[in-house]
């Protein structure tokens, strides 16, 4: 697992690689050109996965609607095809799965296709099952993911994704030429930034030293960043057994603000963003009811430092670009607190890579 956390920078460079070159403007998936009628005419875009890719998903739907202005719906795979679920021909269906496999999200794919939707994928694993039932797809070239907890293929599905919500905006019309050149400049520095993100390890090893034995985790964010804490979340408890939930930081106060006294650990997502001045009012709630806050900022931050018990920082981008670099600091903090527990972190307890039954 260490491995492919460690791979992410060439894993996302890879994931770009022929389909982004800032300096000519060049932004190109060959399926997206294929099916350009369809996309540029799509009512509305479902998005189906489970687990991680399912995350991956939620990551998309701030994305395309951000940029693409489509409307999209992120659907468990597994609740979508018992539920008679209405589609139409003018939609298209995006299955994300790094197998490929998931019995759950390929029979999503077969109710869609058998209600007239193009299904686009977005799989690791070549001439899978899935990409296979698929009309047209991206891989995302993240490289074999052999450690069950999902890493660097969360972060290359991530990285398609994006590429796929600016074209989609591109071919509609729906985004600035600015903006695009301004997103595709930032998003080739991205590999760079992760691996600088990658040199807190022996912070958050340190950190995760003084959590190792907490009973509960509690992830908060916001915005581009609700998907990562959600991912944190489930990083920590696959690999650590550790019970933790993610929540988007604003719903804390209808619920899960009982939870929070001197013990509770609770790791916020709150880089520099549109949502930024709110989620320092969630970080005072949290304060104020004497939660142990371990903070994700951006570089830089002097606001939250006088609030936080720990503060860890990553560098600067885009916020629709932040989810690349504020999960790699969950990834450690996961990986380093399982570890210390004694657990076995490539191979969970009753966890399977590929989860080829229902
Ligand atoms: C991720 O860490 C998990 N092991 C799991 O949630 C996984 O993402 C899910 O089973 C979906 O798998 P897939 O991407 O291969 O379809």
């Amino acid at each position: 697992m260490l491995k492919e956390i460690f791979e992410q920078p060439r894993s996302i460079l890879d994931s770009m690689r022929g389909r982004l070159v800032a300096e000519t403007s060049h932004l190109v998936m060959a399926s997206v050109i294929e099916f350009e009628n369809k996309f540029k005419n799509a009512d509305r875009i479902i998005i189906v996965a489970c687990g991680t890719s399912w995350h991956a998903g939620l990551v998309a739907e701030y994305l395309i609607e951000e940029f693409a202005r489509v409307p999209v719906e992120v659907e468990y795979a597994s609740e979508f095809r018992y539920r008679n679920p209405i589609i139409k021909e003018g939609d298209i269906v995006i299955a994300i799965s790094q197998s490929g496999e998931t019995a759950d999200t390929l029979a999503a794919i077969e109710l869609a296709k058998s209600k007239g939707a193009m299904i686009f994928g977005v799989c690791n694993v070549v001439g899978s099952s899935i990409a296979r039932a698929t009309d047209a797809g991206a891989y995302t070239h993240a490289g074999p993911e052999i450690g069950v907890a999902s890493t660097k293929a969360f972060t290359a599905q991530v990285t398609v994704l994006t590429l796929l919500a600016m074209m989609i905006a591109e071919k509609r019309g729906t985004i600035e030429t600015s903006m695009l050149r301004q997103l595709m400049m930032e998003m080739e520095q991205i590999p760079a930034k992760v691996e600088r993100a990658l040199q807190l390890d022996t912070e958050i090893k340190v950190i995760s030293e003084i959590f190792k034995d907490a009973a509960n985790f509690l992830y908060l964010g916001r915005g581009f960043n609700f998907p990562v804490a959600l991912e944190g979340a489930l990083k920590l408890k696959e690999i650590s057994y550790i019970h933790a939930e993610g929540y988007p930081a604003a719903e804390m106060k209808h619920g899960p603000i009982a939870l929070i006294d001197a013990n509770m650990p609770v790791v916020v997502i709150a880089t520099k963003d549109s949502s930024y001045e709110k989620i320092v009012s969630n970080i005072q709630e949290v304060k104020a009811r004497k939660g142990r806050i371990i903070a994700i900022v951006t570089e830089g931050d002097t606001v939250i430092p006088e609030m936080a018990e720990f503060v860890i920082e990553v560098p600067d981008t885009h916020e629709a670009l932040t989810p690349l670099l504020s999960v790699i600091p969950l990834q450690l903090l996961s990986y380093h607190i399982a570890v210390m527990r004694g657990c076995n972190v490539d191979q969970p307890r009753n966890l399977a890579k590929s989860v080829t039954v229902e």
